[in-house]
């Protein structure tokens, strides 16, 4: 650790001439949060904290991605945090002076006194200058979980340029807001925090011709796509659903106030369907995406594919329509689709495919779709990068209707689907 840290301070104070490259940098940070991580004592803290200061400034003088700086800033803000947590369990000297002449503790607030003769140094002596102590006390008090919020709130309003900077006094003045109850909730509650994307309200119900009250089951709630957005989507990407169909990625972005409360930012949403529909149909290009992929260089991609086998003739009669195909030819298109969406997409950049498995509780039949999708997209250039679930709700209204198709699923031993997966591939 102590290397690493003079290595970087060399750089820092100008030793090395050569100035540092972007790679070289992104390791110097990747280095220092694995030695952040590994923190146990006092000394450790200290130097970690010198070497992301370090860093910090490095990235202030040479040419770097704004992401960059704000990694390296928010790496040294938490290495305070750290430190802090180790000065507020210091002893008082006279407390651990005390401790020592009893012989009664070697160890304490991180500190390992080798020595015998060892007194308790104080955080002048170890270079800690007094200013610096309370700032990182400050942090330290925070709770983990609202510093954990109040940074990603922060951070994301200088990356939207909604705040000029990153820094300990705009952290630690929002949680004061949010403790005055000044503060509007942090997040909208329709983002969910976890793999679990359940509405038991949805709020972005379906928007084309059928009757919205009685089918929802073959539709997927807006709410899903306000959940990848949240997740996959940076301000001014540019992004491609060409499975659009009535529009709803649209509405959703449309509305995206509602979702991101503060956190508002825009992207570019570019909609094609083999078959365009409602309210949207002018904003959506009509386009056969086993054919090709109709936009260069997309940042994302989100489809939401029509479910095997459970669709059929319901957007067309077309034969090119995935709708209304053989599971054979429905897995050649799926194919043809992956490698459509390999070809426009450029390293590192995210695809995400909706889709719940196929069960037939009348003839038996089961299919794995979402591992089929898998193994698809894997071979055509991209790797799972994530994985989310969702309820189609087939239980939410106990018609009879349903309570027969769940009798039929018990006697003919074969579950029915509820489960939608939101599988999201990066490309490689
Ligand atoms: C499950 S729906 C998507 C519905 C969408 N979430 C919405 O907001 O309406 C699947 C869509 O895939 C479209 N589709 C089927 N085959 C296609 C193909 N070969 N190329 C492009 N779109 C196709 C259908 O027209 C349908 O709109």
């Amino acid at each position: 650790m102590e290397n690493k840290k003079i290595a970087v301070e060399e750089l820092h104070l100008g030793l090395v001439k050569t100035p540092p490259t972007e790679a070289e940098i992104v390791k110097y940070l990747m280095d220092a949060k694995s030695d952040l991580a590994k923190v146990k004592n006092i000394y450790d803290a200290i130097c970690v904290n010198n070497a992301t200061k370090a860093i910090e400034e490095l990235t202030k003088q040479v040419e770097i991605s704004r992401e960059i700086r704000l990694d390296a800033t928010e790496l040294r803000i938490r290495s305070e945090r750290v430190l802090g947590l180790l000065i507020e369990s210091m002893p008082s000297k006279k407390k651990a002076n005390r401790q020592l002449s009893n012989g009664s503790a070697d160890r304490s607030g991180g500190f390992i006194i080798d020595s015998p003769e060892a007194t308790f140094p104080t955080l002048k002596e170890l270079g800690v200058r007094k200013d610096e102590a309370n700032r990182c006390r400050k942090l330290s008090r925070v709770q983990e979980e609202t510093f954990e919020a109040i940074l990603t709130d922060v951070r994301l309003e200088v990356a939207t340029r909604k705040r000029k900077t990153l820094s300990v006094t705009a952290l630690v003045n929002a949680v004061r807001q949010l403790e005055k109850g000044k503060s509007e909730s942090l997040f909208s509650p329709l983002i969910k925090p976890s793999d679990n994307w359940n509405f038991a309200q949805v709020k972005y119900g379906r928007i084309d011709e059928q009757d919205s009250e009685t089918e929802t089951w073959g539709y997927i709630p807006g709410e899903l796509y306000a959940n990848c957005f949240w997740y996959y989507v940076k301000p001014n990407d540019l992004v491609v659903a060409p499975m659009a169909g009535s529009g709803q990625v649209c509405r959703v972005y449309e509305a995206r106030q509602e979702w991101m409360g503060k956190h508002v930012y825009d992207f570019d949403i570019k909609m094609f369907d083999l078959n365009p529909r409602g309210q949207y149909k002018d904003l959506i290009t009509q386009h056969d995406l086993i054919k090709s992929f109709p936009v260069a260089n997309p940042d994302y991609i989100v489809m939401d594919i029509p479910y095997y086998g459970m669709v059929a003739q319901q957007y067309s009669n077309k034969s090119e329509d995935l709708a209304n195909m053989s599971l054979e030819d429905w897995q050649i298109a799926m194919a043809r689709i992956a490698k459509n969406c390999a070809t426009a997409q450029k390293t590192g950049t995210l695809c995400t495919v909706i889709s719940p498995n196929y069960r037939d509780v009348a003839n038996g039949l089961i299919v794995m779709v979402t591992d089929i999708i898998r193994s698809l997209w894997e071979s055509a250039g991209y790797i799972l990068h994530d994985k989310a679930y969702s309820s189609r709700r087939i239980q939410q209204n106990q018609s009879p209707h349903m309570a027969r198709m769940n009798n039929k699923a018990k006697a003919n031993r074969i579950m029915l689907t509820d489960i939608t997966e939101i599988l999201t591939f990066r490309r490689v």
